[in-house]
C-alpha cells in the first residue's frame, strides 16, 4: 500500500492511478489525516501531492514533520516537494519567479531517482515558490533556469522529491521517475495485477457474504454493474441473481444484445420487460426532471417486484433475513473519494443512491469495485473474460432514450430516434471512432418541425441533433471534431432512411456550459 496525501489539488487521483500503473496499490488520504493514522496503516511509502498554495500562504496546509523521520519512504511532488524541503531545514524562497507549463529541466546528478533519464528534458511545472537550498543530507539532482533545486533525494532515509508534476503526461519520463522512487528507493513490490485484484476481491466477497447469503444485482447494461456482478458470481456462484430491466427506452437491438451477452456470463439472469409500465407512466410528460423522477420510481417498483420473485421479499424482512440479502453495486473509487470517504478517514459513505433504490429496501451492500478506477474496471472485465461489447460499451444514461426525446416520450418517437441513432452508431463504428469518441447521443427535437424538400415534395419533419463529445470522466467534455465525411454519411443516411426526419444538426457546445445529454 502506498498512500497519496491529497493537498487539495486536482492531481491526487492521477497520482494514485500512476502508482497503480507501476503495479503498486495506492489509496488517497486527505492531508488532514493525522500522520500517526497514516503510519498505522503500514504504508510501504507515502507520496505528498501538489497543492494550490504557497507554503508561506496563510492557512497553507502543512504536514507533521514526523512523517519524514518515521522511516517510511516519502516522495514529494511540487507542493509536497516544498513541504519536504522546508520541513527538514532546507530553504523555500518566495522569489517571484514562476514556472507554469512545459519547462526544460537539466539533470545535473542522476542519482537513483533520475537514473537513465536524459540530461535535458521537458517537464510540467506549476509553482510560484522555489526550493533555494536542499536540506542537509540530500543530493540535488536537477535544476531549471529559475529553480536551483528542482529535484533531490536522500536514498538512505528513503526521501526524494521533484518540483514538477511527474504524474501528468506532459512531463517526459514522469512515470519512470515515479517508478524509480517506488521500486528502487521505497522497495515496493509489483503485486497490483489484474489477476491479484480478482483473487483478492473474490476472497473478500466470499467471507463477506458467507456460505448461505444470497445477492441480487441490477444490471444496467453498462460495464460497472457487469464487472461487479461477474466478480460476485465468481465468489458465490448461483446464489447471485442478476436483474436487467428493459424500460422500453433502450437503443435498437440493445436489449437483445445485452441478453445474449449476459446469458453467456450470468447463470441466473432475470430480464424484465417493463416497457409498457414505463411508457404508460410517461404519457403526457414533457418536463425533463419529471421524466427522470418517473423513470426512477418505475425502476424501483420493477426492482422490488423482482426482489420479491427472487428472494421472497427477504430484504424487507427481519434483520436475520436481511443479513442474507445482499445488493451488488458498481460504486467506483472516484465516487468513494469524492464523497469524502478516502479509506482511512472516518467518513466513509456508501452511494446508496446508485440506481435510485429507496432507503427502506434494507439490503447489505457489496461493492467489489470500491477500490478501482474506471480503466481498472475495464481491465478486470477483460481478465474475467467478459465480452468486449460489454467491457468497452460507451456510457449510456439510465433513463435511456427517454431523455434524448425533447418533448413527450411516445412509442412512435422512440422508434424514430432508435432508427436514427442506429445509423449514427453504425457509421461511427465503421469509421473506427468508437474509442476516440466518449459518446455520441442522438437527440430528437420531437416538438420542433422544419420544412424540407425531398424528391418533388415538401416535407415537414423533425430535426435530430448529433452530440459527439470527447471526455475523460464526463465531468467536463469537449465537442468532438468528427471528420466531415463521417458527418456527411450520417446525415445522408438518416434523412434518406428515416421517414419524418428531414434535418441533421451537430451540437458544438463544450461542457460546461452545456451538459452532454440535452435533458
Ligand atoms: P451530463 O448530461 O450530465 O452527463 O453531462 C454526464 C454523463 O452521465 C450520463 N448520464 C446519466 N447516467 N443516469 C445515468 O446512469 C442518468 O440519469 C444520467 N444522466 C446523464 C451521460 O450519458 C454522460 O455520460
Amino acid at each position: 500500500l502506498v498512500l497519496v496525501v491529497d493537498f487539495g489539488a486536482q492531481y491526487a487521483q492521477l497520482i494514485a492511478r500512476r502508482v497503480r500503473e507501476a503495479r503498486v496499490y495506492s489509496e488517497i488520504v486527505p492531508h488532514t489525516l493525522p500522520v500517526a493514522e497514516m503510519l498505522a496503516r503500514n504504508p510501504k511509502a507515502i507520496i505528498l501531492s501538489g497543492g494550490p498554495s504557497s507554503v508561506y500562504a496563510d492557512g497553507a496546509p502543512g504536514i507533521d514533520t514526523a512523517i519524514f523521520t518515521s522511516g517510511t519512504p516519502v516522495f514529494g511532488m511540487c507542493y509536497g516537494f516544498q513541504l519536504m524541503a522546508s520541513g527538514l531545514g532546507g530553504e523555500v524562497a518566495h522569489t517571484g519567479a514562476r514556472e507554469y507549463g512545459r519547462t526544460p529541466v537539466a539533470v545535473t546528478t542522476p542519482g537513483t531517482l533520475l537514473a537513465g533519464i536524459p540530461e535535458a528534458h521537458n517537464v510540467w511545472m506549476s509553482h510560484g515558490d522555489s526550493v533555494a537550498s536542499a536540506p542537509a543530507g540530500f543530493t540535488v539532482l536537477a535544476s531549471t533556469d529559475v529553480t536551483p533545486v528542482a529535484a533531490f533525494e536522500d536514498v538512505d532515509r528513503g526521501l526524494a522529491g521533484v518540483q514538477w508534476h511527474p504524474e501528468v503526461l506532459h512531463s517526459e519520463h514522469g512515470q519512470q521517475v515515479l517508478e524509480h522512487f517506488l521500486h528502487e528507493i521505497a522497495g515496493c513490490r509489483q503485486t497490483w495485477t489484474m489477476v491479484n485484484i480478482v483473487e483478492e476481491q473474490v476472497e473478500r466477497i466470499r467471507s463477506q457474504i458467507g456460505e448461505t447469503g444470497r445477492a441480487i444485482c441490477a444490471l444496467s447494461g453498462g460495464v460497472d454493474s457487469a464487472v461487479a456482478a461477474a466478480i460476485v458470481q465468481r465468489a458465490i456462484g448461483d446464489r447471485l441473481t442478476c436483474v436487467y430491466v428493459d424500460h422500453g427506452m433502450m437503443r435498437k437491438g440493445e436489449t437483445e444484445q445485452v441478453r445474449r451477452d449476459f446469458e453467456e456470463v450470468f447463470a441466473a439472469l432475470d430480464v424484465v420487460d417493463a416497457s409498457d409500465q414505463f411508457l404508460d407512466a410517461l404519457a403526457g410528460v414533457h418536463d425533463p426532471e419529471e421524466k427522470r423522477k418517473i423513470i426512477g420510481r418505475e425502476f424501483i417498483r420493477t426492482f422490488e417486484a423482482a426482489e420479491v420473485r427472487v428472494f421472497g421479499g427477504l430484504a424487507a424482512g427481519s434483520a436475520d433475513d436481511r443479513a442474507t440479502a445482499w445488493l451488488v453495486q458498481g460504486t467506483l473509487y472516484p465516487d468513494v473519494v469524492e464523497s469524502g470517504g478516502g479509506a482511512g478517514t472516518s467518513t466513509i459513505k456508501s452511494h446508496h443512491n446508485v440506481g435510485g433504490l429507496p432507503d427502506d429496501l434494507q439490503f447489505e451492500l457489496v461493492e467489489p469495485l470500491r477500490t478501482l478506477f474506471k480503466d481498472e474496471v475495464r481491465a478486470v472485465g477483460e481478465q474475467l473474460g467478459l465480452p468486449s461489447t460489454m467491457v468497452w460499451r460507451q456510457p449510456f444514461p439510465g433513463p435511456g432514450l427517454g431523455i434524448r426525446i425533447i418533448g413527450e416520450v411516445t412509442r412512435e418517437r422512440l422508434d424514430l430516434l432508435r432508427d436514427a441513432d442506429a445509423i449514427a452508431r453504425e457509421e461511427l463504428t465503421r469509421a473506427g471512432l468508437d474509442r476516440d469518441i466518449w459518446q455520441m447521443p442522438v437527440v430528437l427535437l420531437a416538438d420542433v418541425r422544419s420544412v424540407g424538400v425531398q424528391g418533388d415534395g415538401r416535407t415537414y419533419g423533425h430535426p435530430v441533433v448529433l452530440r459527439p463529445v470527447t471526455s475523460e470522466d464526463a465531468m467536463t467534455a469537449d465537442w468532438a471534431r468528427l471528420p466531415y465525411d463521417v458527418m456527411e454519411r450520417i446525415s445522408t443516411r438518416i434523412t434518406n432512411e428515416v421517414a419524418d426526419i428531414n434535418r441533421v444538426t451537430v451540437d458544438i457546445t463544450s461542457k460546461p456550459p452545456g451538459t452532454i445529454e440535452w435533458e
